[in-house]
């Protein structure tokens, strides 16, 4: 696992948008895997930049999302389809047809898994995975206590993450209680993850996840397990850990 701690979100966004990237210039049917919420927002900014300038084509990039609240429509103002189009797929010529999102209004919730899961394998599984992480542990929406072996499915949001997702939305009843997310099984098939994390508030999250035991009630710490893992994260997520995250932009592998 390498840990690359930078000065401020922004540089940590810049600094993954050029590895993302370069990813895409080496592969340019690269499949990508991303994730929504506050963190990749810098990310998704600096892409855009970099597409406008000429310097990143997208026409052949397949992309599929972690995630998306069950019940909401797409064009919900706090779906994740809604987010993405917002974010990163109006700005830049990815094909429609290769953008893949959970269905969030899906009647047959298994049947919608089962397809996801059937679009992923049929695309080679993810190249690379961007992944934000919760203040409870969580990555995509599995939540403490989830089971490594799971593939997508729907889970119950756990009430932390009800509380911090409640900024998006009017209150926190309006915040949906369930969610369909790609399982940790799927999210470890990628072949490379990113994890972004910047601010305090996920210092602990970040600690647990690096050098705390590997358990589900952590679920990043799974990630200790995958061998192509590159944590960027700000000095201040990086607070916790032992190795510090004061001074300069410094990478370090644990
Ligand atoms: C979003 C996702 C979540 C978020 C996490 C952090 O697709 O899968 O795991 O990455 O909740 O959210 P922010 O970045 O808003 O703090």
């Amino acid at each position: 696992m390498l840990v690359e701690v930078f000065n401020d979100y922004e540089e940590m966004s810049r600094r993954a948008a050029r590895h993302v990237a370069a990813a895409i210039r080496q592969k340019p049917d690269l499949v990508l895997g991303l994730a929504t919420g506050s963190t990749p927002v810098g990310l998704y900014r600096e892409l855009v930049r970099l597409f406008r300038k000429g310097e990143l084509d997208f026409s052949r990039v397949t992309t599929f999302n972690l995630d998306e609240y069950y019940g909401l429509s797409a064009s919900h103002e706090q779906s994740y389809h809604y987010f993405m189009q917002e974010h990163l797929f109006r700005h830049v010529n990815v094909a429609l047809e290769r953008i893949h999102i959970p269905d969030g209004q899906a009647t047959d919730i298994q049947a919608e898994c089962a397809r996801y899961e059937q679009l992923l394998a049929e695309a080679g599984w993810v190249d690379l995975q961007i992944l934000g992480i919760g203040g409870n542990g969580h990555i995509g929406f599995n939540e403490p206590g989830t089971d490594f072996g799971a593939s997508t499915h729907l889970i119950e949001l756990a009430p932390a993450t009800i509380q911090a997702n409640a900024r998006f939305f009017k209150s926190p009843e309006d915040v949906p209680r369930r969610a369909i997310s790609m399982g940790i099984k799927t999210i470890m098939r990628s072949r490379e993850i990113i994890l972004l994390a910047s601010g305090r508030d996920k210092a602990e999250a970040i600690r647990a996840a690096i050098e705390g035991p590997v358990t589900n009630q952590v679920p990043a710490s799974v990630l200790q397990l995958h061998p192509n893992v590159r944590v960027m994260i700000d000095q201040a997520a990086a607070a916790l850990l032992s190795h510090g995250g004061q001074g300069q932009t410094h990478a370090m592998t644990v």
